[in-house]
């Protein structure tokens, strides 16, 4: 399966740190943000990968990476000119994953656990409809929220809910079989002039092709967006660091 990391985007949140660097290499603790997501991908078993940037931020990438081989990785890159969504990345990425089934992640979501390689991995091996995972949060409007029924299914999902409707966060970490770039190309920018991920996500699901994963405690989900979470991020990965000796997101 071919991957899309999306590493572009304003950072505005994060000014004025991100005024001269991308977000995407801000140091979370000891190593770019963009390893953690990049190692996401590396534990799904996941080879090929495209880095979407911003144009002012991809020789920087090229530098940092390179072609992928050193790693046994493969490495293509491409450039995002204005931040018109998420779901862009698969109009951008169209001629790099073909009809293939693919993963797209954002370059600031950092997941740690124990099984989550393995959901990965098994997300990854799925060639119909698309998979998404999501993550209980105390701060819902923050993000695309998966609405539940009685039954525990989703009825839709809701990017940054003004009224509450659940905790259950769906997480930057997409999988989608070959029609995603086809269907990606039938949206229409939001309010927000953005081709928003969740408007994909419920095409998926009326089509009745959605797989929705949700963690258990076992699994840590954040994102690195805003100053707190950039710092909470670090404090995360400092502890379990420390504490075991292990490093997390080491690409090597
Ligand atoms: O983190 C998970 C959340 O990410 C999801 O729950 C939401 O459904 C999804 O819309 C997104 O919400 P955010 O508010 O975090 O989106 P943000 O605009 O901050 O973009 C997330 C990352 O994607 C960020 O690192 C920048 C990058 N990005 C975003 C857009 C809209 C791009 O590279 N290009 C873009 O056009």
């Amino acid at each position: 399966m071919k991957a899309i990391i999306l590493a572009a985007g304003l950072g505005s949140r994060l000014a004025p740190a991100t005024r001269v660097t991308c977000k995407q290499l801000l140091p979370v603790y000891d190593k770019p943000m963009i390893y953690y997501p990049l190692s996401t991908l590396m534990l799904g078993g996941i080879r090929d990968v495209l880095f979407i940037t911003r144009p002012q931020d991809a020789e920087i990438f090229q530098s940092l990476f390179g072609d992928g081989t050193r790693l046994g990785m493969n490495y293509s890159y491409a450039q995002q000119s204005t931040p018109e969504g998420i779901a862009q990345a698969l109009l951008i990425g169209r001629d790099f994953i073909g009809a293939e089934p693919s993963a797209l992640i954002l370059g600031d979501n950092i997941f740690f656990g124990n099984m989550f390689g393995q959901q990965v991995q098994d997300a990854a091996s799925r060639v119909k409809g698309a998979t998404v995972f999501c993550a209980q949060v105390t701060d819902s409007e923050r993000y695309g929220i998966a609405d539940m029924g009685a039954d525990g299914r989703v009825r839709r999902f809701v990017e940054k809910p003004v009224d509450f409707i659940s905790n259950w966060a769906v997480t930057g970490l997409y999988f989608f079989d070959g029609e995603a770039p086809d269907l990606a190309a039938t949206l229409k920018p939001s309010a927000r002039g953005e081709l928003e991920i969740t408007d994909l996500l419920n095409i998926y699901l009326e089509k009745g092709g959605m797989e929705v994963e949700l963690f258990g405690r076992g699994t840590a989900w954040m994102d690195a967006g805003t100053p707190s979470s950039l710092l909470d991020a670090a404090n995360f990965i400092h502890s379990i660091e420390v504490r075991t000796g292990i490093k997390i997101a080491c690409l090597e």
